[in-house]
Protein backbone atom coordinates (compact mmCIF):
# COMPACT_ATOMS: atom_id res chain seq x y z
CA UNK A 1 0.00 0.00 0.00
CA UNK A 2 1.25 3.90 -0.80
CA UNK A 3 0.63 6.08 1.02
CA UNK A 4 1.89 9.75 0.89
CA UNK A 5 2.56 12.34 3.87
CA UNK A 6 4.23 15.69 3.75
CA UNK A 7 3.81 19.30 5.80
CA UNK A 8 4.81 22.52 5.60
CA UNK A 9 5.26 25.13 8.68
CA UNK A 10 2.78 27.79 8.84
CA UNK A 11 5.65 30.31 10.19
CA UNK A 12 5.22 33.30 6.79
CA UNK A 13 3.13 33.44 3.91
CA UNK A 14 3.85 30.27 1.36
CA UNK A 15 5.94 31.21 -1.39
CA UNK A 16 7.33 30.24 -4.87
CA UNK A 17 9.67 27.44 -3.34
CA UNK A 18 7.05 25.55 -1.29
CA UNK A 19 4.85 25.98 -4.35
CA UNK A 20 7.10 24.60 -7.21
CA UNK A 21 9.11 22.46 -4.80
CA UNK A 22 6.52 20.72 -2.83
CA UNK A 23 2.86 22.07 -3.35
CA UNK A 24 2.82 21.36 -7.20
CA UNK A 25 3.62 17.73 -6.56
CA UNK A 26 1.56 17.14 -3.39
CA UNK A 27 -1.35 18.09 -5.96
CA UNK A 28 0.09 15.68 -8.75
CA UNK A 29 0.14 12.86 -6.30
CA UNK A 30 -3.32 12.76 -5.22
CA UNK A 31 -4.63 11.05 -8.55
CA UNK A 32 -2.20 7.94 -7.80
CA UNK A 33 -2.08 8.17 -4.28
CA UNK A 34 -3.57 8.06 -0.56
CA UNK A 35 -2.48 11.58 0.56
CA UNK A 36 -2.14 12.94 3.74
CA UNK A 37 -1.02 16.86 3.56
CA UNK A 38 -0.26 18.50 7.32
CA UNK A 39 0.26 21.68 8.55
CA UNK A 40 3.44 21.62 10.65
CA UNK A 41 2.54 23.78 13.77
CA UNK A 42 3.79 22.05 16.14
CA UNK A 43 7.74 22.45 14.44
CA UNK A 44 6.70 25.98 13.63
CA UNK A 45 7.21 26.67 17.65
CA UNK A 46 10.50 25.58 17.47
CA UNK A 47 11.51 29.15 17.06
CA UNK A 48 9.29 31.26 19.16
CA UNK A 49 5.73 32.39 17.07
CA UNK A 50 3.42 35.43 17.78
CA UNK A 51 0.18 33.26 18.97
CA UNK A 52 -2.48 35.33 16.95
CA UNK A 53 0.46 35.15 14.23
CA UNK A 54 0.66 31.39 14.49
CA UNK A 55 -3.13 30.96 14.23
CA UNK A 56 -3.19 33.50 10.96
CA UNK A 57 -0.56 31.28 9.62
CA UNK A 58 -2.33 27.94 10.34
CA UNK A 59 -5.60 28.93 8.83
CA UNK A 60 -3.52 30.74 5.89
CA UNK A 61 -1.47 27.81 4.89
CA UNK A 62 -4.73 25.84 4.76
CA UNK A 63 -6.05 27.92 2.72
CA UNK A 64 -2.85 28.01 0.29
CA UNK A 65 -3.21 23.87 0.03
CA UNK A 66 -6.70 23.82 -0.82
CA UNK A 67 -6.32 26.92 -3.38
CA UNK A 68 -3.19 25.15 -4.98
CA UNK A 69 -5.75 22.30 -5.47
CA UNK A 70 -6.03 19.82 -2.47
CA UNK A 71 -9.19 18.12 -2.43
CA UNK A 72 -10.45 18.15 0.72
CA UNK A 73 -12.67 14.71 -0.11
CA UNK A 74 -9.84 12.90 -1.19
CA UNK A 75 -7.32 13.29 0.42
CA UNK A 76 -6.46 14.54 4.04
CA UNK A 77 -5.76 18.33 5.41
CA UNK A 78 -4.66 18.73 9.22
CA UNK A 79 -2.67 20.28 11.42
CA UNK A 80 -0.61 18.45 13.73
CA UNK A 81 -1.32 19.29 17.24
CA UNK A 82 -4.62 18.11 16.93
CA UNK A 83 -3.45 14.80 16.14
CA UNK A 84 -1.83 13.55 19.80
CA UNK A 85 0.12 10.94 18.16
CA UNK A 86 2.91 12.61 16.41
CA UNK A 87 4.31 13.71 19.77
CA UNK A 88 3.67 10.53 21.20
CA UNK A 89 5.60 8.92 18.67
CA UNK A 90 8.28 11.69 18.40
CA UNK A 91 9.13 10.74 21.99
CA UNK A 92 9.73 7.26 20.70
CA UNK A 93 11.61 8.41 18.06
CA UNK A 94 13.86 10.49 20.37
CA UNK A 95 14.79 7.35 21.97
CA UNK A 96 15.65 5.58 18.74
CA UNK A 97 17.54 8.53 16.89
CA UNK A 98 21.59 8.87 18.42
CA UNK A 99 22.84 12.38 19.28
CA UNK A 100 25.64 11.44 16.78
CA UNK A 101 23.10 11.52 13.79
CA UNK A 102 20.76 14.51 15.23
CA UNK A 103 24.30 16.26 15.03
CA UNK A 104 24.74 16.07 11.59
CA UNK A 105 21.69 18.35 10.73
CA UNK A 106 22.64 21.05 8.54
CA UNK A 107 19.55 22.87 9.55
CA UNK A 108 19.58 23.07 12.85
CA UNK A 109 23.24 24.36 12.74
CA UNK A 110 21.58 27.13 10.32
CA UNK A 111 19.03 27.75 12.20
CA UNK A 112 20.16 28.12 15.10
CA UNK A 113 23.23 29.97 13.73
CA UNK A 114 25.71 30.93 16.12
CA UNK A 115 24.11 31.25 19.78
CA UNK A 116 23.79 28.01 19.96
CA UNK A 117 23.41 27.52 23.69
CA UNK A 118 20.38 29.72 22.87
CA UNK A 119 18.64 27.63 20.67
CA UNK A 120 15.20 25.36 21.80
CA UNK A 121 15.48 21.77 22.59
CA UNK A 122 12.59 21.34 19.97
CA UNK A 123 14.50 23.13 17.10
CA UNK A 124 17.44 20.18 17.94
CA UNK A 125 14.53 17.65 18.04
CA UNK A 126 12.45 18.66 15.08
CA UNK A 127 13.98 16.14 12.73
CA UNK A 128 13.29 13.85 14.85
CA UNK A 129 9.10 14.89 15.35
CA UNK A 130 9.35 15.05 11.45
CA UNK A 131 10.17 11.13 11.71
CA UNK A 132 7.33 10.98 13.84
CA UNK A 133 4.83 13.22 11.20
CA UNK A 134 5.84 10.03 8.58
CA UNK A 135 6.33 6.94 10.42
CA UNK A 136 2.95 7.39 12.39
CA UNK A 137 0.85 6.82 9.19
CA UNK A 138 3.76 4.30 7.64
CA UNK A 139 3.76 6.66 4.75
CA UNK A 140 5.50 4.71 1.78
CA UNK A 141 6.43 8.44 -0.16
CA UNK A 142 6.78 12.32 1.04
CA UNK A 143 7.26 15.23 -1.62
CA UNK A 144 9.35 17.76 -0.53
CA UNK A 145 11.97 19.64 -1.89
CA UNK A 146 15.61 19.51 -2.12
CA UNK A 147 16.42 21.10 1.37
CA UNK A 148 14.36 18.05 2.92
CA UNK A 149 16.03 15.06 1.57
CA UNK A 150 18.82 15.12 4.85
CA UNK A 151 15.79 14.96 7.20
CA UNK A 152 14.26 12.18 4.88
CA UNK A 153 17.25 10.32 5.21
CA UNK A 154 17.48 10.63 9.22
CA UNK A 155 14.00 9.44 9.15
CA UNK A 156 14.87 6.15 7.65
CA UNK A 157 17.59 5.36 9.86
CA UNK A 158 15.09 6.02 12.88
CA UNK A 159 12.54 3.48 11.04
CA UNK A 160 15.45 0.71 10.58
CA UNK A 161 16.83 1.33 13.87
CA UNK A 162 13.45 0.69 15.24
CA UNK A 163 12.84 -2.17 12.63
CA UNK A 164 15.90 -3.77 14.02
CA UNK A 165 15.92 -3.04 17.97
CA UNK A 166 12.35 -4.63 17.79
CA UNK A 167 12.51 -7.63 14.87
CA UNK A 168 11.87 -10.30 17.87
CA UNK A 169 8.88 -8.26 19.18
CA UNK A 170 7.54 -7.89 15.69
CA UNK A 171 7.84 -10.82 14.43
CA UNK A 172 6.11 -12.50 17.36
CA UNK A 173 3.25 -10.94 16.96
CA UNK A 174 3.25 -10.86 13.23
CA UNK A 175 3.34 -6.85 12.62
CA UNK A 176 6.03 -6.72 9.68
CA UNK A 177 5.49 -6.46 5.96
CA UNK A 178 6.99 -9.48 4.78
CA UNK A 179 11.20 -8.77 5.49
CA UNK A 180 10.65 -5.09 5.47
CA UNK A 181 10.00 -4.94 9.16
CA UNK A 182 7.37 -2.95 10.90
CA UNK A 183 8.07 0.75 9.15
CA UNK A 184 8.35 1.40 5.71
CA UNK A 185 11.18 3.28 4.44
CA UNK A 186 9.91 6.08 3.29
CA UNK A 187 11.20 7.97 0.09
CA UNK A 188 11.53 11.28 -0.73
CA UNK A 189 10.17 12.46 -4.17
CA UNK A 190 11.26 15.62 -5.09
CA UNK A 191 10.53 16.20 -8.84
CA UNK A 192 9.83 18.36 -11.50
CA UNK A 193 12.36 21.04 -12.75
CA UNK A 194 12.65 23.02 -9.53
CA UNK A 195 13.18 20.58 -6.58
CA UNK A 196 15.18 24.03 -5.45
CA UNK A 197 14.14 27.33 -6.12
CA UNK A 198 17.03 29.98 -5.70
CA UNK A 199 16.24 33.19 -4.52
CA UNK A 200 16.00 36.24 -6.98
CA UNK A 201 18.47 37.85 -5.49
CA UNK A 202 21.25 35.51 -5.33
CA UNK A 203 20.92 32.13 -7.79
CA UNK A 204 23.19 30.45 -4.94
CA UNK A 205 20.87 30.64 -2.08
CA UNK A 206 17.61 28.76 -2.12
CA UNK A 207 14.49 30.90 -1.79
CA UNK A 208 13.72 31.38 2.02
CA UNK A 209 10.99 33.01 4.47
CA UNK A 210 13.91 34.07 6.37
CA UNK A 211 15.69 36.20 3.62
CA UNK A 212 15.23 39.53 5.02
CA UNK A 213 14.71 40.74 1.35
CA UNK A 214 11.65 40.40 0.23
CA UNK A 215 12.76 40.98 -3.34
CA UNK A 216 14.31 37.64 -2.92
CA UNK A 217 11.10 35.80 -3.18
CA UNK A 218 7.69 35.20 -5.00
CA UNK A 219 4.89 34.80 -2.37
CA UNK A 220 2.01 32.90 -3.11
CA UNK A 221 -0.35 35.77 -2.45
CA UNK A 222 1.74 38.74 -3.90
CA UNK A 223 -0.26 40.56 -6.32
CA UNK A 224 0.49 41.12 -9.96
CA UNK A 225 2.83 44.40 -9.86
CA UNK A 226 4.69 42.86 -7.15
CA UNK A 227 5.36 40.15 -9.20
CA UNK A 228 6.07 42.36 -11.93
CA UNK A 229 8.44 44.22 -9.53
CA UNK A 230 10.05 41.63 -8.33
CA UNK A 231 10.70 39.75 -11.72
CA UNK A 232 11.95 43.05 -13.25
CA UNK A 233 14.56 43.68 -10.34
CA UNK A 234 15.72 39.51 -10.21
CA UNK A 235 19.34 39.26 -11.15
CA UNK A 236 20.30 37.89 -14.07
CA UNK A 237 23.82 37.45 -16.20
CA UNK A 238 24.96 39.98 -19.44
CA UNK A 239 24.65 36.93 -21.93
CA UNK A 240 21.81 35.52 -24.09
CA UNK A 241 19.69 32.62 -22.77
CA UNK A 242 21.20 29.65 -24.12
CA UNK A 243 18.92 27.04 -26.42
CA UNK A 244 20.44 24.10 -24.45
CA UNK A 245 20.61 23.35 -20.98
CA UNK A 246 23.72 22.16 -20.61
CA UNK A 247 24.95 26.21 -21.64
CA UNK A 248 23.48 26.98 -18.12
CA UNK A 249 26.14 25.57 -16.36
CA UNK A 250 27.47 27.98 -14.22
CA UNK A 251 24.57 30.15 -14.24
CA UNK A 252 23.08 30.27 -11.48
CA UNK A 253 20.24 32.89 -11.74
CA UNK A 254 19.46 32.18 -15.35
CA UNK A 255 18.87 28.45 -14.59
CA UNK A 256 16.70 29.18 -12.06
CA UNK A 257 14.18 31.75 -13.71
CA UNK A 258 14.16 28.72 -16.59
CA UNK A 259 13.80 26.52 -13.41
CA UNK A 260 10.79 28.55 -12.56
CA UNK A 261 9.03 28.95 -15.75
CA UNK A 262 9.29 25.39 -16.55
CA UNK A 263 7.74 24.45 -13.00
CA UNK A 264 4.85 27.13 -13.36
CA UNK A 265 4.28 25.90 -16.87
CA UNK A 266 4.36 22.07 -16.34
CA UNK A 267 7.07 21.86 -18.88
CA UNK A 268 11.09 20.87 -18.90
CA UNK A 269 13.59 23.28 -18.59
CA UNK A 270 14.61 22.36 -22.16
CA UNK A 271 11.62 23.04 -23.35
CA UNK A 272 12.07 26.46 -21.85
CA UNK A 273 14.81 26.89 -23.79
CA UNK A 274 13.72 25.86 -27.18
CA UNK A 275 11.33 28.80 -27.28
CA UNK A 276 13.61 31.18 -25.38
CA UNK A 277 17.05 30.57 -26.10
CA UNK A 278 18.89 32.85 -27.88
CA UNK A 279 16.25 35.68 -27.02
CA UNK A 280 17.30 38.36 -24.14
CA UNK A 281 16.23 38.28 -20.25
CA UNK A 282 13.78 41.19 -20.64
CA UNK A 283 11.85 39.44 -23.29
CA UNK A 284 12.08 35.94 -21.16
CA UNK A 285 11.34 38.37 -17.86
CA UNK A 286 8.12 39.77 -19.88
CA UNK A 287 6.77 36.15 -20.21
CA UNK A 288 7.74 35.10 -17.32
CA UNK A 289 5.53 37.85 -15.25
CA UNK A 290 2.92 36.84 -17.57
CA UNK A 291 2.57 33.41 -17.04
CA UNK A 292 3.65 33.87 -12.97
CA UNK A 293 0.31 36.33 -12.62
CA UNK A 294 -1.14 34.14 -14.24
CA UNK A 295 -0.84 31.02 -11.83
CA UNK A 296 -0.47 32.76 -9.18
CA UNK A 297 -3.48 35.31 -8.84
CA UNK A 298 -6.25 32.87 -8.73
CA UNK A 299 -4.53 30.81 -5.71
CA UNK A 300 -4.14 34.03 -3.98
CA UNK A 301 -7.89 35.10 -5.18
CA UNK A 302 -9.32 31.34 -3.98
CA UNK A 303 -7.29 32.08 -0.54
CA UNK A 304 -8.62 35.40 0.05
CA UNK A 305 -12.16 34.12 -0.40
CA UNK A 306 -11.37 30.57 2.33
CA UNK A 307 -9.73 32.89 4.49
CA UNK A 308 -12.72 34.73 4.36
CA UNK A 309 -14.66 32.16 6.40
CA UNK A 310 -12.49 30.64 9.06
CA UNK A 311 -15.06 28.46 10.25
CA UNK A 312 -15.29 26.97 7.09
CA UNK A 313 -10.90 26.09 7.25
CA UNK A 314 -11.23 24.80 10.97
CA UNK A 315 -13.95 22.66 10.36
CA UNK A 316 -11.63 21.69 7.04
CA UNK A 317 -8.80 21.13 9.65
CA UNK A 318 -11.27 19.31 12.32
CA UNK A 319 -12.66 16.49 9.58
CA UNK A 320 -9.34 15.74 8.89
CA UNK A 321 -7.37 15.41 12.05
CA UNK A 322 -9.99 12.78 13.11
CA UNK A 323 -9.42 11.00 9.77
CA UNK A 324 -5.75 11.19 10.36
CA UNK A 325 -6.49 10.25 14.08
CA UNK A 326 -8.31 6.75 12.42
CA UNK A 327 -5.34 5.80 10.24
CA UNK A 328 -2.36 6.72 13.38
CA UNK A 329 -4.24 5.46 16.26
CA UNK A 330 -3.87 1.39 15.64
CA UNK A 331 -0.63 2.00 14.35
CA UNK A 332 0.72 3.93 17.44
CA UNK A 333 -0.78 0.83 19.37
CA UNK A 334 1.25 -1.41 17.65
CA UNK A 335 3.74 0.35 18.10
CA UNK A 336 3.26 0.40 22.11
CA UNK A 337 2.90 -3.08 22.03
CA UNK A 338 5.87 -3.73 20.29
CA UNK A 339 8.05 -2.02 22.80
CA UNK A 340 6.49 -3.17 25.79
CA UNK A 341 4.18 -0.49 27.11
CA UNK A 342 1.11 -1.67 29.30
CA UNK A 343 -1.68 -0.32 27.90
CA UNK A 344 -5.39 0.20 28.42
P1 LIG B 1 9.09 23.99 5.08
O1 LIG B 1 7.88 24.47 5.77
O2 LIG B 1 10.37 24.72 5.28
O3 LIG B 1 8.84 23.92 3.52
C1 LIG B 1 7.71 23.27 2.97
C2 LIG B 1 8.09 22.56 1.69
O4 LIG B 1 8.61 23.50 0.73
C3 LIG B 1 9.86 23.04 0.24
N1 LIG B 1 10.72 24.20 -0.03
C4 LIG B 1 11.37 24.39 -1.19
N2 LIG B 1 11.42 23.65 -2.31
C5 LIG B 1 12.16 24.14 -3.33
N3 LIG B 1 12.86 25.31 -3.27
C6 LIG B 1 12.83 26.07 -2.16
N4 LIG B 1 13.51 27.23 -2.12
C7 LIG B 1 12.06 25.61 -1.04
N5 LIG B 1 11.82 26.11 0.20
C8 LIG B 1 10.99 25.24 0.79
C9 LIG B 1 10.43 22.20 1.36
O5 LIG B 1 11.40 21.29 0.87
C10 LIG B 1 9.20 21.51 1.88
O6 LIG B 1 8.90 20.36 1.09
N6 LIG B 1 10.52 20.10 7.83
C11 LIG B 1 9.58 20.52 6.82
C12 LIG B 1 8.14 20.33 7.23
C13 LIG B 1 7.79 18.96 7.68
C14 LIG B 1 7.61 17.82 6.86
C15 LIG B 1 7.23 16.76 7.75
C16 LIG B 1 7.76 17.58 5.49
C17 LIG B 1 7.50 18.58 8.95
N7 LIG B 1 7.18 17.27 9.00
C18 LIG B 1 7.00 15.47 7.26
C19 LIG B 1 7.52 16.29 5.02
C20 LIG B 1 7.15 15.25 5.92
C21 LIG B 1 9.80 22.00 6.57
O7 LIG B 1 10.28 22.72 7.39
O8 LIG B 1 9.31 22.44 5.39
Amino acid sequence: HQRVFSGMQPTSTLHLGNYLGALTNWVAMQQTHECIYCVVDMHAITMWQDPADLKRAIREVTAAYVAAGIDTKKSIIFNQSQVSGHAELAWICNCVARLGWMNRMTQFKEKAGKDRENASLGLYAYPSLMAADILLYKATHVPVGEDQKQHLELTRDIAQKFNNDFATEIAERNLGTGDLGFFPLPEPMTQGPAPRVMSLRDGTKKMSKSDPSDYSRINLTDDAETIAQKVRKAKTDAEALPSEEKGLEGRPEAENLVGIYAGLEGVTKAQVLSQFGGGQFSGFKAALVDLAVAKLAPIAGEMRRLLAEPAHIDAILGNGAERAQAIAAPILADVKDIIGFVRR
